[in-house]
């Protein structure tokens, strides 16, 4: 049986042997619906239909699931799906321009499938290459770096003579990791297995005391402190205990974890298997962001490695005290799945609603497994405390935010990349380094972090003064930041789950202000409007994405008002659309033109 997409035939796949290797097990549906649809094209209602059955779920629950990931597809498709990366840095290095000059090319409207069906162009949140901008996802799995116009032009090319992905030219794939500044986590990785022996030799309460010691705090966002996580899981019933690593890395302008899973990805699940030690697990997950699909095969090698080395897998002979093994999921295109309970909802194969707690993954996570959800770079940061102490961890830093921290560096600066720095490293130290000249404005820790203005250059980073999950973005003079703040905002309306009132309609809101502020329509009144709304968010929301989905506003609002009042038509109310073009059709029907027939302008 075929599929007929426009034009494009897909051969139905053998649902039953793909659900069989899955063990028929409805946990793993996120799973089943990307490789169904790998193989598809797109995911038809009869096919969604026939794995609903298979896995005992109703056919509404299968939907539910498909649609609400971003690379799933439950209409048609291009044969060739092309997914601009839509990142503030993207725009910056120029996306739009090449998005709409391939757009023209191929004959096709932004957001829309080509009437052959063989292409669609499309924008999506950040692709995690904001240091290699324009970048472009094809397909989902194949990511394209630094593009220009004739790279663009030669593409074109390409998908019109329908020559396969795998034949583009290689020099477009490359994925640089630009390390620029080293410190611990980016020095040459520890050798596989040597800091696993080192937390085996300890024993179990030695360590766990040397990761309090240490005060490491997750480098997710919160700051929780890791000893305290790990030791509330072991100490939590249950027949099974968990770990995740958080490789969901959706932060727009965050980049660090991509590397991390690149060049060091030993070290991260050397850190996944000493926790696992630490609070009892057998069973681990790596969340891998579907962005980062093109990282799979590595990892899925590295996995093996480990397992022929004896590091990992079950049944470990002569290796007494851990029995551990490791799954890699995939994600589908959701930032909110980064959010640790919505990513255990994802695990579980499920839409990613963030869920309500308390009850906390430490007590009832995966499953209802007590679980620990940690970021790649904590994990890693735990690799080298089992190798050289809490002592010497906690010595690095300042009091309060012990190590160092690794930041995305991307945006106006002559060299964009990672740059490892202990805590507590000036603003415009970073700055100096990476080479930025006439900043105007740093967005530290992507935009759910903190805007900084020229002023606050001399402030540190640390979970004290100005705390980060990663991103450092960099805006000179010449940036509005009023755009860069409308383009987050069109962000979160984008990434907001729906699940809660406010944060679906409040980011919405926030949106239709922007805008109309951006098409000149604005006035004092919208301000406040947003003033407002940011409160509303800030109280009410379910999760993290709604509570945070102000604070670009709110920083550029206090920090750049000037940006925001060239943008003001009128200091008095003004409506969203202009009332007197919307009578120009009255007046040709009544063939007038004369002032009386216009709308005094407000000014
Ligand atoms: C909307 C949202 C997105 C998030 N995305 C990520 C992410 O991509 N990676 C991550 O490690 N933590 C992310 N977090 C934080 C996680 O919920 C969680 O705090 C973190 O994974 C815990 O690990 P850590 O203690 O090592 O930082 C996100 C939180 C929210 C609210
Ligand atoms: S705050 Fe937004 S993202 Fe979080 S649960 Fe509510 S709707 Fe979903």
């Amino acid at each position: 049986m075929t599929h007929v997409a426009r034009g494009l035939d897909y051969v139905k796949p053998d649902i039953d042997a793909l659900l069989a290797r899955f063990n028929r097990d409805p946990h793993a549906l996120v799973q089943i619906l990307r490789e169904l649809q790998a193989q598809q094209g797109w995911l038809p209602r009869d096919s969604l239909a026939e794995v609903a059955t298979a896995l005992g779920l109703s056919l509404a629950q299968v939907q539910g699931v498909a649609s609400f990931y971003r690379f799933f597809h439950t209409q048609p498709v291009g044969a060739y799906r092309i997914l601009f990366s839509d990142n503030v840095t993207d725009r910056m290095l120029g996306s739009e321009a090449l998005l709409v000059d391939l757009c023209r090319r191929l004959g096709v409207a932004p957001g829309r499938v080509a009437a052959d069906g063989v292409v669609s162009v499309e924008r999506t949140s950040c692709t995690g290459l904001g240091d290699q901008g324009p970048a472009l996802l094809v397909n989902h799995h194949h990511v394209l770096t630094q593009m220009d116009a004739p790279r663009i032009a030669f593409l074109a090319t390409l998908v019109r003579q329908r020559v396969p992905v795998a034949q583009w030219p290689a020099d477009w794939f490359a994925v640089q990791d630009q390390i620029r500044r080293a410190d611990v986590l980016l020095a040459e990785p520890p050798l596989p297995g040597v800091a696993l022996s080192a937390a085996l030799a300890r024993g179990v309460a030695a360590m766990l005391a040397e990761m309090q010691h240490s005060n490491l705090r997750g480098r997710g966002g919160a700051g929780f402190a890791t000893g305290l996580k790990w030791s509330l899981c072991r100490q939590s019933a249950g027949s099974e205990h968990i770990v995740v690593c958080n490789a969901d890395e959706g932060e727009p302008g965050t980049f660090k974890d991509r590397v991390l899973l690149t060049r060091y990805a030993d070290t991260v699940v050397e850190g996944m298997t000493i926790a696992a030690h630490l609070i009892g697990a057998r069973r681990g997950f790596i969340y891998l962001r579907g962005e980062y699909r093109y990282l799979l095969d590595a990892l899925q090698l590295m996995l093996q490695r480990r397992r022929d080395a004896q590091l990992l897998g079950h049944a470990i002979l002569g290796r007494p005290g851990f029995d551990f093994d490791i799954q890699i999921h995939v994600g589908a295109g959701a930032y909110v799945c980064g959010e640790e309970s919505a990513l255990i909802e994802s695990l579980e194969g499920k839409r990613g609603t963030p869920r309500i707690r308390p009850p906390f993954p430490v007590q009832s996570g995966y499953l209802g497994y007590p679980t620990i959800v940690n970021n790649v770079e904590t994990f890693c940061a735990a690799v080298h405390i089992a190798l050289r102490g809490g002592a010497w961890w906690s010595a690095i830093g300042t009091p309060k935010s012990t190590g160092t921290k690794i930041h995305s560096v991307s945006g106006d600066c002559e060299r964009p990349g990672l740059y490892e720095y202990p805590f507590g490293t000036r603003i415009g130290r970073i700055l100096e380094d990476c080479g930025a000249h006439d900043t105007q404005a740093v967005q530290v820790g992507g935009p759910s972090g903190v805007c900084l203005s020229a002023f606050e250059f001399g402030r540190r980073i640390a979970f004290e003064d100005v705390p980060t999950a990663g991103a450092f973005m960099v805006f000179n003079r010449s940036r509005d930041m009023f755009e860069v703040a409308r383009g987050f905002a069109h962000f979160f309306a984008h990434e907001s789950c729906g699940f809660c009132t406010p944060c679906r309609v409040g980011t919405a809101l926030v949106v239709k202000r922007m805008d109309k502020l951006a098409a000149g329509h604005g006035s004092r009144h919208d301000i406040d409007v947003l003033f407002e709304l940011d409160k509303l968010l800030h109280a009410t929301t379910h999760c993290g994405l709604g509570a945070s989905a102000c604070n670009p506003l709110r920083d550029t609002i206090a920090k750049f008002r000037p940006a925001y009042e060239r943008h003001l038509k009128s200091l008095y109310f003004e409506p969203a659309f202009d009332l007197d073009a919307e009578l120009s059709i009255a007046r040709q029907m009544t063939g007038r033109d004369d002032p009386g027939a216009h709308l005094e302008k407000l000014t």
